[in-house]
């Protein structure tokens, strides 16, 4: 029998589940690791001081905050911990690197972006208005398998490169959407892409991700991708309120202007992507999410802990798509906005809106939740602003939609009653 993941020593992990709130806003940020917290509290009350002086506690500082990008570099199969910055948040890091790659694009040049989290848009459509560089939009188009519901839609390459020109230079996307809940091939993405700039004769094309709805579902696997940037957030991966910024070695010498002091020697490393330094105790308590995911695996090994989250959330995600896609949900006018099949392609973020006859806003949805109590679920746009926006029949941009995100450490029972709950809500 094939392994499967143990749950209840999942969730052992985590002390704000022993009181049995279901966490269903999940894509939001997820739990945090005691592991982690134990990390924080060891770095500020033992080794708390600064770092890079020769006194013995410094020297222990300065390895334990290194050690950060080390583990990250793993997660992520960077080659080289001197490509991961770390920062605030990762809509900081995007802002930092668009100010930081601004030197090496031409005013004749093209940026495409796509109308996901605004943290890989509004930069670039910023560093566009500041230099005159034309940004075009990779706009996400009708699931042709889905023909009845407009808000079946999706990010296909069909329709990306025919954007590409002679001019392109950057192409800023999502590897998962944290409203459709579809994943991208970024592989395949990044091939064709690479492939059309050079048929096309662009003078040099770069890559940047959004991997934060992604990274605690599936692997990041930067070499694989062959991307140039990629980022996320550790507060949606069971550590703190962090972000880890990926830059490739040759992107950092030859398409970074550094963000440090200019007595900095930075080199080409991540320093050129973070001025100012990476924090303390954050950085390293995320080495302590890398264990954590290893544990989750027989194995140890990460991509077989990924496999296991992987086909646990496809359980978690059969009960609520399946109800939101049944012809009673549909007869309710329930509408799923993004993939309504449930395949490896999709992650266990739904996203749905109430329309009909009986149209019920989101915020009117969610109150009857927070009302009832025991559990959390949101509405809103969620920062993927134009793409709630672009969405057709419109919707209230500011009631947006309804969204249940789960992650593994979720159970199907937990989902089995929020469905129960929406049936009793929706009757
Ligand atoms: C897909 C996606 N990208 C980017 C972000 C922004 O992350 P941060 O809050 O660290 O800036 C979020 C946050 O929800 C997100 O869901």
């Amino acid at each position: 029998m094939s392994p499967t993941l143990d749950i209840a020593k999942a969730r052992s992990n985590f002390p704000a589940l022993k009181d049995g709130f279901i966490f269903a806003d999940n894509a939001g940020g997820s739990q945090c690791l005691q592991s982690v917290v134990d990390h924080i509290s060891d770095y500020l009350l033992n080794t708390n001081c600064q770092l890079g002086a020769d006194y013995s506690v410094s020297a222990t500082s300065t390895k334990r905050v290194a050690d950060g990008a080390v583990s990250a570099a793993l997660l992520i199969n960077a080659a080289s911990p001197e490509e991961i910055a770390f920062g605030s948040s990762s809509t900081m890091h995007v802002e930092n690197l668009a100010r930081a790659l601004e030197n090496d694009i031409l005013a004749d040049e093209e940026i495409i972006i796509t109308p996901e989290h605004e943290s890989n848009c509004g930069p670039w459509k910023k560093l566009g208005a500041r230099r005159g560089i034309t940004v075009k939009l990779w706009a996400a188009t009708q699931i042709p398998e889905s023909p009845n519901n407009t808000y079946a839609v999706q990010l296909a390459l069909d329709t990306l490169l025919p954007l590409v020109t002679s001019k392109t230079r950057l192409v800023a996307f999502t590897a998962c959407s944290n409203i459709l809940g579809s994943i991208t091939d970024v592989a395949k993405v990044v091939s064709a892409l690479r492939e059309e700039a050079k048929k096309k004769g662009a003078r040099k094309l770069e890559v940047c991700v959004d991997c934060v709805a992604y990274a605690p579902h599936r692997r990041i696997d930067v070499k694989a991708w062959d991307v140039d940037y990629c980022y996320f957030s550790f507060y949606k991966v069971y550590g703190p309120h962090i972000g880890m910024l990926y830059a490739r070695k040759a992107s950092l010498s030859n398409s970074i202007t550094s963000l440090a002091h200019h007595f900095l020697k930075v080199d080409a490393t991540s320093y050129k992507l973070q001025p100012g330094g990476p924090g303390y105790e954050l950085p390293y308590s995320t080495t302590a999410v890398v264990p954590y995911l290893q544990s989750l695996s027989p194995s140890g090994d990460l991509d077989d802990a990924f496999a296991l989250i992987a086909a646990h959330e496809q359980a978690l995600l059969a009960p609520l798509l399946g109800y939101l896609t049944s012809p009673e949900a549909r007869a309710r006018g329930v509408c799923v906005v993004g993939n309504e099949k449930i395949d490896m392609n999709r992650v266990p973020t739904v996203s749905f809106v109430v329309a009909g006859d009986r149209k019920m806003a989101s915020k009117d949805l969610v109150a009857v939740f927070d009302k009832k109590g025991g559990m959390g679920i949101r509405y809103g746009h969620f920062y993927a602003y134009t793409l709630i926006d672009s969405l057709q029949p419109k919707l209230d941009i500011n009631d947006g939609i309804i969204r249940i995100s789960l992650v593994h450490y979720n159970t199907v029972e937990e989902v089995e009653t929020l469905v129960k709950e929406l049936k009793e809500v929706l009757a």
